[in-house]
């Protein structure tokens, strides 16, 4: 990873920066798919489980998911709200043909999903919750993903465990308050997660199908981290009737 000391100002700055100039975070630099996006699908396959779409991908960066995921003949929305990650999926969307196919949108993913109830086949959320540092966004992230899935849709999420290689160490230090992180070289905040905190947010909206978590030995820069990760798939059931506004009493 690249080291600098800078802080920048917002998380959405320190994105922008991440982008542009830094380049710390290795994986999404990549222009394959996530390895959980890949088990993810072995696993769908497997099980006799079909990908239905419209997919939609928070925090889709430069379109490292979903552009393959086009590939595969999804219509994919990815929201993110870096514009100079965007771009990048906008560029590569056009060279691949994906054009109205793999389709970026800004959007800031503490806010409502511009997206109609029951629009979406699947939901894809790789390292996208970790961003949301506040629980109450969380849960009204994890409402927004229930709310957009049809019946039967699934939400993929691949997100950071306590024990990541890269960030556990940083739970030392006297700025990590709970399982929040502050990566020094970034200056981003993440939360890092048991498999039960993901499930206490999202099986009161979904249901669990799998879970999992995953090593891999991140070689990039100069230094060797283990990373572990959580991959869980959960379900919209099929039956699900509409969520009614609670009462204003
Ligand atoms: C680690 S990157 C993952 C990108 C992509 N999912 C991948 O696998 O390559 C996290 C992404 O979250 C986006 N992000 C962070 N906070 C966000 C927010 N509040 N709203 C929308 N996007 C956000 C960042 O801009 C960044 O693109």
């Amino acid at each position: 990873m690249t080291s600098s000391s800078a802080e920048p100002k917002s998380a959405r700055a320190a994105w922008e920066r991440e982008y542009d100039e830094v380049h710390a975070y290795t994986t999404s630099y990549r222009d394959e798919l996530d390895r959980g996006v890949e088990f993810v699908l072995g696993y769908l396959a497997g099980a006799g489980i079909e990908l239905e779409g419209p997919l939609l991908e928070c925090a889709c960066g430069r379109g490292r998911n979903a552009i393959p995921l086009a590939d595969l003949g999804h219509a994919v929305v990815g929201l993110d709200h870096a514009v100079s990650a965007l771009r990048r999926f906008d560029e590569r969307a056009k060279r691949a043909g994906h054009r109205g196919r793999a389709v970026p949108v800004r959007h800031d993913l503490r806010e409502a999903f511009p997206v109609r109830d029951e629009a979406v086949g699947a939901v894809f959320d790789i390292t996208a919750i970790d961003n949301l540092v506040e629980a109450a966004d969380r849960e009204a992230y994890g409402r927004e993903i229930a709310r957009v899935l049809k019946p039967g849709g699934l939400a993929v999420v691949v997100t950071f465990d306590i024990d990541d290689g890269y960030y556990a160490p940083f739970l030392d230090r006297p700025d990590a308050a709970g399982t929040v992180v502050r990566d020094p070289h970034t200056g981003i905040r993440n939360k890092i997660f048991r498999a039960a905190d993901l499930d206490e947010l999202f099986v009161p909206v979904l249901e669990l199908v799998a879970g999992n978590r995953f090593d891999f030995v991140d070689e990039a820069a100069q230094e060797r981290w283990t990373r572990r990760f959580h991959l869980r798939l959960y379900r919209k059931p099929a039956d699900a009737s509409p969520q009614v506004p609670a009462s204003s009493g």
